[in-house]
């Protein structure tokens, strides 16, 4: 009998020891302890063994239901920590780590090219001593068509409708009520521009869109002059471009300038044989600019006489799509993810 206890003993050990799962050790315990479990029925037995040995096989049995007992708890918890562990491996995110993956790297956020481009306009103003000034999308007739020399009924305000509120503010159709606004914060000398977000009522194709972007710019000084608009413009494109860029003046209408000037550049998509952009024209129509019509200073409270200044409205769409070649104006707003990936 001591025998076949201490081989129950040994063998329920050993399963014990090499168990690697916690439901092993389950059926180890039924095997052993469980209710027909082979030390169990040697328990039960007792009864019939004779009395004087009743005792120390009883007491050696228990001892050694014991033993395994805790041998199967001290098993199970360090099955439990080693599981544990190897979970938490598995499971584990070091945030801190850079994506390794290249698809992760792809779906990154980023800035639409028109930001990007409007950030690295706002850098060359800068470093020419120009200050960046902000104005409201949703504007006054006063700002946008009134202060800018364009009375009620002035026949130049059929060329920018745009929406208008029930309570008759208007979406802005150009960045230049921001010229109006930015002469009442500083006083001449002065150079800012305006960047922004402008409507028109407008019927959409490549080169249209009813909602783009520009930056409005303005220089106040003594006796500025178009020579000095001129460079300034040039300056700009170069930096833009990284490269010279040919440019034409034509005469341009706009009541808030005189004179007034459309700036053209060479068409950079199709290099000037003509395309759909540049209405196969080999130009395309960037830059409207002029001096600042006295009426204007007036309005913001400067003295024609004493001061002058130039002015320019850069349309931004127009100068991305020369940048990189985009041939229609109405994949900026698309929100198409395969156009936004490419910047
Ligand atoms: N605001 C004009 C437009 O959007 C452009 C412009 C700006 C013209 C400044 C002259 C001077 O059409």
């Amino acid at each position: 009998m001591e025998h076949q206890l201490a081989e129950i003993r040994a063998t329920a050990l050993s399963a014990i020891q090499s168990a690697d799962s916690i439901d092993i050790l389950e059926e180890i315990r039924i095997q052993y302890l469980g209710r027909k479990g082979s030390l169990t029925l040697i328990l039960r037995s007792l009864g019939n063994i004779p009395a004087e040995r009743r005792a120390s096989i009883g007491k050696l049995s228990n001892q050694y239901k014991n033993e395994i007992e805790s041998g199967l708890e001290d098993k199970k918890n360090e099955l439990s920590k080693t599981i544990g562990s190897d979970l938490l491996r598995k499971q584990l995110i070091d945030v801190t780590l850079d994506s390794e993956s290249a698809t992760e790297r792809e779906n990154l956020g980023r800035l639409h090219p028109i930001s990007q481009i409007q950030y690295e306009i706002e850098d060359i103003f800068t470093s020419m001593g120009f200050e960046i000034l902000d104005g409201p999308e949703v504007e006054t007739d006063y700002y946008n068509f009134e202060a800018l020399n364009m009375p009620r009924h002035h026949p130049a305000r059929d060329m920018q409708d745009t929406f208008w509120t029930e309570d008759g503010n208007l979406l802005r159709t150009h960045t230049s009520a921001i010229q109006i606004r930015g002469m009442e914060k500083v006083s001449p000398p002065f150079r800012i521009v305006g960047p922004g977000r402008v409507f028109r009522y407008e019927s959409t194709d490549a080169s249209h869109e009813n909602t783009f972007y520009q930056v409005e710019g303005m220089m106040v000084d003594r006796e500025i002059t178009v020579a000095h608009l001129i460079f300034v413009m040039k300056q700009l494109l170069k930096e833009i471009f990284q490269r010279d860029v040919a440019v034409r003046l034509r005469p341009g209408y706009f009541p808030f300038v005189e004179p007034g000037f459309e700036l053209d550049i060479h068409c950079l998509i199709c290099d000037g044989a003509g395309c759909s952009v540049c209405k196969q024209s080999g130009w395309v129509e960037l830059l409207p600019c002029g001096l600042v019509h006295p009426n204007v200073l007036r309005m913001g409270g400067i003295n024609p006489e004493e001061w002058s200044g130039f002015a320019f409205g850069l349309g931004l769409n127009r100068l991305v799509m020369m940048k990189y070649g985009i041939n229609d104006i109405r994949h900026f707003l698309s929100g198409d993810i395969r156009f936004l990936k490419q910047f």
